[in-house]
C-alpha cells in the first residue's frame, strides 16, 4: 500500500502518537506532519513537517500538491471545555478546516479523508448505557453541535460527490506521551501524572461519572485499522460508534492505589461536570466490530500499568 498523507493538527494529543504510528508504516517520509506549531523533537526530527491553519484551504492545498498528497487526516479542532467558553472561535475552526477538506477531496486533490467525531454528539436526551449507533442525538454543547453537523457534512460528501471520508466517534483518548488539551475528561490523563508528581490529585468531576474511554494505543490501531478497510466495509459514513472501557473517577483512583497505595483523591466539580452529565456512560459500538472488525486491546488494568510504567521512566 503506498499513501502519502498528510496530518492537520499532528502536534495534538492523538496527531503526536498517530504520526509516529503513520510514519512506521508508509515510511517517515511519506507522512507530512502539520499543525499551526512546531512538534516535538520526535516529530520534527523523524520525517517533514509543515507549519499550515487547518482552516487555510489555500495553504492545505498548496501543501498537498507540494508533497503529492493522497490521504488527509484532519486532527485539528478545539475541545468541549475550551469551546464552551469560545464558541464562535471553536465553530470556526472545527467546521472551516472540515469542509475545506471535504471540499479538496470533491475537487479530487486527495482520495481519502479521516476526521474524528466524538461522544459529544450526544445529549442529556440520549439513551445513556451501552448507547447505539442510531438514536436521539441532542447535543447540549458548542463542541457537540460542530461534531454533529461535520457528520453529516461527511455523509452528504460522500453520499452526493463519492468523498471516501471515514469517522469514529471517539471516547475519552487517555495518553501519557502527550496531554490534551481542554477536554472534559482530560481528568483521567491529568490524574496519572498528578498520581506520580504529589500523590494525590483533584478531580473536576464527581466520583461517580461514568465515561466511555479508550487507551491511545487503542484509538490509533482503530484510526488506521478504519483507514486501511475495503471501501465495501465501510456502511456508516457519517461516524461509527467506537468502545473500549468506562469507568469513573473513583474506579480510576482505586486502579491507580494499586500501583501507588498512599495516592489520594478529592472532588471539586466545576462547570465540566454539566458536560460530562451530558454524555453516555458507555457505548455500543458493534458495528465497527462487525463491519471492519474492531477489537479493543486494553482495559483499565492494563492501560493503568503500562500508562505508570512509562511514566515512571
Ligand atoms: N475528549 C473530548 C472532550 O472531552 C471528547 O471528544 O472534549
Amino acid at each position: 500500500m503506498s499513501e502519502t498523507i498528510l496530518i492537520l493538527g499532528a502536534s495534538g494529543q492523538i496527531g503526536n502518537e498517530l504520526t509516529q504510528k503513520l510514519r512506521a508504516i508508509y515510511g517517515n517520509d511519506n507522512v507530512i506532519a502539520s499543525d499551526i506549531r512546531e512538534g516535538n523533537k520526535e516529530m520534527m526530527d523523524s520525517g517533514p513537517f509543515e507549519i499550515i491553519d487547518a482552516t487555510d484551504k489555500e495553504t492545505i492545498l498548496k501543501n498537498i500538491q507540494k508533497h503529492k498528497v493522497s490521504q488527509v487526516y484532519l486532527l485539528a479542532a478545539m475541545l468541549s471545555a475550551t469551546a464552551e467558553q469560545f464558541p464562535q472561535k471553536a465553530w470556526h475552526l472545527n467546521m472551516t478546516s472540515l469542509l475545506a477538506v471535504l471540499d479538496l477531496a470533491k475537487e479530487k486533490h486527495i482520495k481519502q479523508v479521516y476526521w474524528p467525531s466524538s461522544i459529544a454528539v450526544f445529549g442529556p436526551t440520549t439513551p445513556k448505557e451501552n448507547t447505539p449507533q442510531k438514536t436521539i442525538m441532542e447535543p447540549s454543547t458548542v463542541y457537540g453541535i460542530s461534531k454533529i453537523s461535520g457528520e453529516f457534512w461527511c455523509n452528504y460528501y460522500h453520499e452526493k460527490f463519492g468523498v471516501d471520508v471515514r469517522s469514529l466517534r471517539y471516547p475519552g483518548i487517555i495518553s501519557w506521551k502527550t496531554k490534551p488539551g481542554g477536554g472534559t475528561t482530560d481528568y483521567a490523563v491529568d490524574i496519572y501524572f498528578k498520581a506520580l508528581e504529589q500523590g494525590n490529585y483533584e478531580c473536576f468531576l464527581s466520583e461517580e461519572t461514568r465515561l466511555p474511554m479508550m487507551y491511545m494505543n487503542d484509538a490509533v490501531n482503530a484510526t488506521i485499522q478504519l483507514m486501511q478497510a475495503k471501501t465495501e466495509d465501510i456502511k456508516i459514513r457519517t461516524s461509527y460508534n467506537l468502545a473500549a472501557i468506562d469507568f469513573t473517577p473513583k474506579e480510576i483512583a482505586l486502579e491507580i492505589k494499586k500501583h501507588i497505595s498512599n495516592f489520594e483523591i478529592t472532588y471539586q466539580p466545576d462547570f465540566r461536570q454539566k458536560i460530562a452529565d451530558s454524555w453516555p456512560s458507555s457505548i455500543n459500538d458493534s458495528e465497527a466490530r462487525k463491519d471492519w472488525n474492531w477489537k479493543h486491546e486494553f482495559d483499565l488494568a492494563s492501560m493503568t500499568t503500562d500508562i505508570l510504567k512509562n511514566l515512571k521512566a
